[in-house]
Order: C-alpha cells, then structure tokens, then sequence
C-alpha cells in the first residue's frame, strides 16, 4: 500500500514535485525556459496561462513522457521515470480514452488487469473500483457503457479510474474543458471531495480562471513565448468551497488579479 499524504500535512514532506531550473526543447524551439518551482505534498494546484505557453508540456514533464533538455524534475523525492514506474502519478485528459465496449466498472478496473497481467506489483487504491465510482457520484451506472454515458459521467468514470492504483499525483489536463458550466460546477465541487477525502496532490490546467480560483490552492501562471513562469498567486478561500463563494468580493479580487496577469502575458 502507497502512503498517501493528508491535505493538512502539505508542505511538512518531501515535494510532490520539483523542478529546478528545467527547460523543455522541441529542436530549436524553447517549450519552457528555466522553470523553477515546488509542489508541497497534498497541495491542489491551478495552471493557467495564454494557449501554447507550456501548460500541457509542463504536465508531460513532470510524468516522464517528455525529458528536460536541461535541469532537473523530480516526483516524490524519484526520477520521473521511478515515479511513473510505481503508479506515483495518474493523468486524466480532456477526453476521458474510456474503453467502449468495457462498463463504466470494468474502465475503473483496466489499470488493476494490466498490472496483474503483467505481473507488476502496483499499488491498489484502499477503496474498491465500485467505491471510487460512488466517490465520484456515479453509483448506479457501473454498468454503463461509455456511449451511454454523458460527457460529464465519462470524465468522472476516467478520474475513478486514475485513482485506482492510488496516485499520490494527480495531473489534469482541462479535464472539463469540454463540458457545459452546470456540469463543470457539479465536477469542480466532486474533484475538490475527491481531494480532500484521498489527500492526493493536484496539478490542474484550466483556461478558465473562476475554476482555477474555485479550486486551487495556488494558481500558477505561466506566460509565452518562451512558456515560463509568471506568478504564483496563493487563493486564500477557506475549504470547503461552494459555489456561492463566486459571488464574494474576494473572488472577484482574484480573478481580476489573473485577468490582468493574462493579458499582460
Ligand atoms: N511534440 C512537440 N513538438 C514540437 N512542438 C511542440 C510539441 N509539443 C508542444 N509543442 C509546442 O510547445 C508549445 C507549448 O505547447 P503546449 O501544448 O504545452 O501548450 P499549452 O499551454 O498546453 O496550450 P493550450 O492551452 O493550447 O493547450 C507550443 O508552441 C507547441 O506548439
Ligand atoms: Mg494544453
């Protein structure tokens, strides 16, 4: 069993991760440019930033599917490729990749089948494939097929299953970039349970600022050309946040605050 950390321990452990002074590179073009930056355990982080600053390779950094060119990047105190190799991380996509012709349990379960087919010792999350289908509010649909789901239900079907070998590092890639803002709201609210029940870390890129304020703890900005960090804003909201929070005066502060971050970007 993975020892997962409690929201309320961030900052006392070792970092969910690291960078120090890491670039990216694709041929000539510089992706990110000497990024420095510490993500406490158990934090939940917002990404924002202009199109093409680097969100998404920053995220593909940090779970191995891309080397630095230069600098260092570590997940949990190990190399990216270690981390990715104990199921230290999960990713969820904008499009929720479920299998079609396998229910909304038997998509949770795959990542337990691969590992058992393989004979890999991986990590087993301490709540069953049906109870991280109920944590997300989808009890009674077990049995569903992706086609006869909607888009929200499918994305909540692919974060269960991201959190069946039980991740300490969740990367999110505008997970609900694609659905309406009602249902956007109801999975901001069931994330930010997940969250708190599991102690998972949470790196989450959005383009919408109220989401990245209603969520994180922190925003981290990023600008263009070269992708870099701008700023990191702390959103001081209490938790457990509800919508309404929207409304308040401090909200608006924050989102004006990134509003002008952005189009200073
Ligand atoms: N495999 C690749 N080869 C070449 N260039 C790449 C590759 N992947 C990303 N880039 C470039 O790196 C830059 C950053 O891309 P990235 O996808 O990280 O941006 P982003 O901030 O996620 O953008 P968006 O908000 O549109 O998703 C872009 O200019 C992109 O064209
Ligand atoms: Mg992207």
């Amino acid at each position: 069993m993975v020892a997962v950390s409690t929201n309320g321990a961030a900052g006392t452990q070792v970092p969910a991760a690291s960078l120090r002074n890491a670039w990216v590179k694709f041929g000539q073009f510089t992706a990110i440019q000497d990024i420095s930056l510490e993500i406490e355990a158990g934090a939940f982080y917002s990404i924002l930033g202009p199109s093409g600053c680097g969100k998404s390779t920053l995220l593909r950094l940090v779970s191995d599917l891309i080397p630095p060119a230069a600098g260092e990047v570590s997940v949990f105190g190990k190399t990216t490729e270690a981390a990715r190799l104990a199921r230290e991380f999960a990713f969820v996509f904008q499009d929720a990749t479920l299998l079609p012709w396998r229910s909304a349990l038997k998509n949770v379960e795959l990542p337990l089948e691969i590992g058992r087919s393989r004979g890999i010792d991986i990590p087993v999350s301490d709540k069953t494939p049906m109870e991280l289908l109920e944590l997300v509010g989808l009890k009674g649909r077990e049995n569903a097929l992706p086609h006869e789901l909607s888009g929200g239900m499918r994305q909540r079907v692919a974060i269960a299953r991201a959190l069946v070998c039980q991740p300490k590092l969740l990367l999110m890639d505008e997970p609900f970039g694609a659905l309406d803002e009602m249902t956007r709201d109801h999975l901001n609210l069931q994330l930010l349970k997940v969250w708190e029940e599991t102690g998972v870390t949470i790196l989450f890129v959005t383009h919408s600022i109220p989401e990245a304020v209603f969520l994180g703890q922190k925003v981290l900005m990023l600008k263009a050309h070269p992708g870099r960090l701008h700023e990191i804003v702390d959103i001081d909201l209490p938790y457990p946040r509800s919508i309404a929070q929207r409304d308040t005066p401090e909200f608006t502060r924050y989102s004006a605050h990134l509003r002008g971050l952005l189009e200073a970007c």
